[in-house]
């Protein structure tokens, strides 16, 4: 029998669904339909996941109430560290946020669950370097209250701002691979902690929300070798991919990296760094188009990202749970509309291997 498989599901629609339109041909992405650009200046974090929210995690959702919901996560979510900080604060990082994450308990609500990644993330980062926990403070928001739980001291404004613009940018990206894997757990009618968790997992690799700790990484490989363009074809003679480039959706632009591009250079960050990472993308988007002719091969979020993250202070192996710390609100919203279907996810294989003898 003729059967066509798509081993990676490219083109395959698996849901219908009201939270984010992403047209990687135009380098469109809404959010319930907002642009990233709307989203940043007028709602911020908070704000975009109330739009995002509106109708799976409550009714007459606003800024202001999310804004409390997180406040009230993060503290449960401090509360609860004894739980299980003494395993995960001897292991590293990836590991023990989902040692975190998968403590919460079975009914947790949505924004408990969204609230554990900061705390978690904050504690950890500290109490491997000998330092205790902060508390955290119901008055800030989701994203001035990381920075002032990883630091133990209030971020500057500026500061609070570029992280707020990277959550809001970042939190929810149409069928991504973890968004995907949210769904499919919480289709058999597990719970939402499970689709978190399980996400959470899909999330780290470095083909997805693993790659921006692997960019800096890169980026000093370079700097060490001394030779940009050398460097880089070797690289793709070798058949390693680069770190920051491609998206399975977005072919042209990805929409984000610009709106990340200026957050960074609110930051004002080192120059040198900067400059030496613009001369980098440009000449690895050479390098591309020479060695992956007929590829389009673009610029994705994550050189940007782990500039900014960089510029933050936030430790290079503490990138990809930062992320994970704003996604979660898209696994969510994509997990609860999910539930809504009441359809479970099961595909199926095409048999390729030996038959029966008779
Ligand atoms: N560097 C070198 N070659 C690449 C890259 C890259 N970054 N990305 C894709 N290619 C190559 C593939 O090897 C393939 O070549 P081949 O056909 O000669 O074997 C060709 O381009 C086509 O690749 P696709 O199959 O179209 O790419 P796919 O959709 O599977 O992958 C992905 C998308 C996983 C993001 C890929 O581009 C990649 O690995 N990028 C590097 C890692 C990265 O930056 N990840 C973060 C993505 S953003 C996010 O998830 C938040």
């Amino acid at each position: 029998m003729d059967v066509s498989v798509s081993n990676g599901l490219e083109g395959v629609i698996a849901a219908d669904t009201v939270l984010s339109h992403v047209d990687g041909n135009d380098g469109t992405i809404w959010v319930r339909g907002h642009t990233i650009d709307d989203l940043v200046r007028n709602h911020g974090f908070e704000g975009t996941v109330a739009i995002l929210w509106e109708g799976f995690a409550g009714a007459g959702l606003t800024r202001g109430q999310i804004q409390s919901e997180f406040a009230a996560g993060r503290q449960k979510a401090f509360a609860r560290l004894d739980d299980w900080v003494g395993l995960a604060a001897k292991r590293p990082l990836l590991e023990g946020v989902r040692i975190a994450l998968a403590a919460l308990p079975e009914d947790a609500r949505p924004a408990e669950i969204a609230a554990t990644l900061p705390v978690a993330v904050a504690a950890l980062v500290r109490m491997r370097a000998g330092q205790a926990a902060v508390q955290p403070d119901d008055s800030l928001s989701a994203a001035a209250d990381f920075l002032r739980m990883m630091r133990g001291e209030e971020a500057a404004a500026k500061e609070a701002r570029a992280l707020d613009t990277y959550f809001t940018t970042v939190c929810e990206n149409g069928l991504g691979n973890s968004s995907f894997t949210a769904r499919v757990t919480v289709s058999t009618q597990a719970s939402l902690v499970s689709a978190v968790v399980s996400a959470y997992c899909a999330f780290t690799g470095p083909l997805h929300g693993g790659a921006p700790g692997p960019v800096l990484d890169m980026l000093d490989a370079i700097e060490a070798a001394g030779d940009i363009e050398g460097w880089l074809a070797a690289q793709l003679v070798a058949g390693t991919r680069l770190m920051g480039f491609g998206h399975r959706v977005f072919r042209i632009r990805d929409p984000r990296a610009e709106v990340l591009r200026a957050a960074v250079a609110s930051l004002e960050p080192d120059a040198g760094r900067l400059a030496f990472a613009r001369e980098v993308e440009t000449k690895a988007l050479a390098a591309l188009h020479k060695h992956k002719p007929g590829r389009s091969l673009k610029t994705n979020i994550e050189m940007n990202a782990a500039l900014l993250l960089e510029a933050l202070g936030v430790p290079r192996d503490a990138f990809t749970q930062v992320f994970a710390a704003a996604r979660c609100a898209g696994w969510l919203a994509n997990a609860i509309e999910q539930q809504k279907t009441g359809r479970m996810i099961r595909p199926a294989s095409n048999y390729v291997g030996p038959r029966p003898a008779d």
